[in-house]
């Protein structure tokens, strides 16, 4: 009920018509007046206390009102901090996972028996396997050439000291790669697990390799200087001494007549005697000998030569093509050569700028490789030959010109290919091969032309040198 309608109904109720009739008051009637009174005052009490209560409940109410309105405050308030620290978190968390997938290295999370709990970029990079297939897999089975056993990283955990292992190889030849792994725990209290880090170091490998190399090349080809110099003055007191001995046992000269009849000889008896005991014969082949011996000393100069040669700029394609022909004509004279002459190809770009060098050096680094090629093509395990091929290029990398001579031959083990620029290193038989024409190649682009050459075999599949010379700086 209305509040107002229930107290104007009281009153109503309170006051009887007759008491307002103006008849003369009786005592009955007097006692109903002051019942009246009583009614009346009882009523004015019971309107006073529901207005109070009214009067309290709409404070109360207004109250509560208030104290609503200050508590959804307090929640949007708390909502808002809370969309926040949510915000930061998301944005924390993005940050985090962009710096992970951006790392160059692989890196993965695991739980304690091996199972992936996380998988960067260069993980799927590397294994070819994205994030989500990775995921929850071992990582023995998503990435299987890293060694991360089991027992690797329970030892890792236990130990909470990481796991490396540096230098890890995979792959032959131009393909090999070098892998730094490191397995390490994770430190947490409730998080279990270990991160694996796998890092590629093959250029930094490769270069320390080469810088070895280098350094090696460097003492061999001194001690082989050295020890050059000291044949070679012995080695022409030999050449000298075959070309006296066959001056002086010949017909042509008086001189020797004169000596003969002296002790009662004719000089034609000597010579007859000479020949009949092969001594001519003898005398060629340790003038033969001595002839190679001095080629392979003059090679080992080589070594010891300085930079003031005969540099100028030259015309590589010019050059490679003057070179084949010097190749195929000496390929042609090699008797045991026979019929069998590999086809030549060439891929040369002309207009390549000039590149300053000594034109017979490079001429006979060329003619090395070239010959190298035709030999390895012609050697027996190789079987009868197949369409031999050498395709000589000439194209430009970067400041460089790059001459490569690839051939379709027999190829090289890695074992052989590492050696091949070290002097005397050969695999061909005692007097087919001296070791020394790469190496000499070596010194020749490298000292003499501030060059490099690399070579590339697989066995089976050909080989491929490549010289690279420093074009001409405009
Ligand atoms: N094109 C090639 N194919 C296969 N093996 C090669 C090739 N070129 C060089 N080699 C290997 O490198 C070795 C060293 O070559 P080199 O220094 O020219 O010495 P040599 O030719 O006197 O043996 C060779 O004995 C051979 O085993
Ligand atoms: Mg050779």
């Amino acid at each position: 009920m209305n509040f107002h309608s229930a107290i104007t109904s009281t009153i109503l109720i309170s006051f009887p018509c007759s008491a307002f009739a103006g008849e003369a008051a009786s005592p009955s009637a007097y006692f109903g007046l002051l019942a009246l009174g009583f009614l009346v005052l009882i009523q004015a009490i019971i309107i006073l206390v529901l207005l109070k209560r009214r009067s309290s409940a709409t404070n109360q109410v207004l109250e509560s009102e208030g104290s609503q309105s200050n508590t959804r405050h307090q929640l949007y308030r708390e909502i808002a901090r809370h969309e926040a620290t949510e915000e930061l978190l998301r944005e924390t968390q993005e940050y985090m996972q962009c710096m992970i997938n951006s790392m160059p290295t692989v890196m993965i999370g695991i739980t304690p028996d091996g199972y992936v709990t996380h998988w960067n970029h260069s993980a799927e990079k590397v294994s070819g396997l994205h994030a989500e297939e990775a995921m929850g897999s071992h990582i023995n089975q998503a990435f299987p050439d890293l060694p991360v056993t089991n027992a690797v990283i329970a030892q890792t955990i236990s130990s909470g000291i990481p796991y490396t292992r540096e230098n890890i190889k995979e792959g032959s030849g131009s393909q090999t790669t070098f892998t730094n792994l490191t397995v390490y725990p994770l430190v947490s209290t409730d998080i279990h697990g270990a991160v694996v880090l796998a890092e590629d170091v093959t250029p930094r490998v490769r270069m320390e390799n080469l810088l070895i190399q280098n350094e090696k090349m460097m003492g061999l080809g001194e001690l082989a200087a050295g020890v050059a110099h000291e044949i070679n003055n012995p080695l022409a007191a030999i050449l000298n001494n075959v070309q006296n001995i066959s001056r002086r046992s010949s017909l042509n000269f008086a001189a020797n007549r004169e000596v003969a009849e002296s002790q009662g000889l004719e000089l034609e008896q000597v010579v007859n005697y000479l020949e009949k005991r092969e001594i001519p014969s003898f005398l060629e082949s340790i003038r033969e000998s001595g002839e190679r011996a001095a080629q392979i000393v003059k090679n080992l100069l080589e070594f010891s030569r300085g930079n003031e040669r005969d540099h100028r700029p030259n015309n590589l394609a010019v050059l490679i093509e003057q070179t084949l022909t010097l190749a195929q004509n000496t390929f042609e004279l090699d008797t045991k050569f026979g019929t069998e002459l590999p086809d030549f190809s060439t891929e040369l770009d002309r207009k390549l700028p000039s590149v300053v060098c000594s034109a017979p050096e490079i001429q006979q680094v060329i003619l090395n490789m070239l010959r190298n090629a035709a030999q390895a093509m012609r050697s027996e395990e190789y079987g009868p030959p197949l369409l031999p091929l050498i395709t000589i290029r000439l194209y430009r990398h970067e400041e460089n010109a790059v001459i490569e001579v690839e051939d379709n031959g027999p190829g090289m083990q890695d074992d052989v290919l590492k050696h091949v620029f070290e002097p005397f290193y050969t695999t061909k038989d005692v007097g087919k091969g001296t070791g020394l024409g790469l190496s000499v190649s070596y010194f020749i682009v490298k000292e003499h032309h501030q060059g490099a050459i690399e070579a590339e075999s697989k066995p089976g599949k050909g080989t491929v040198f490549k010289i690279k010379l420093p074009l001409a700086k405009v």
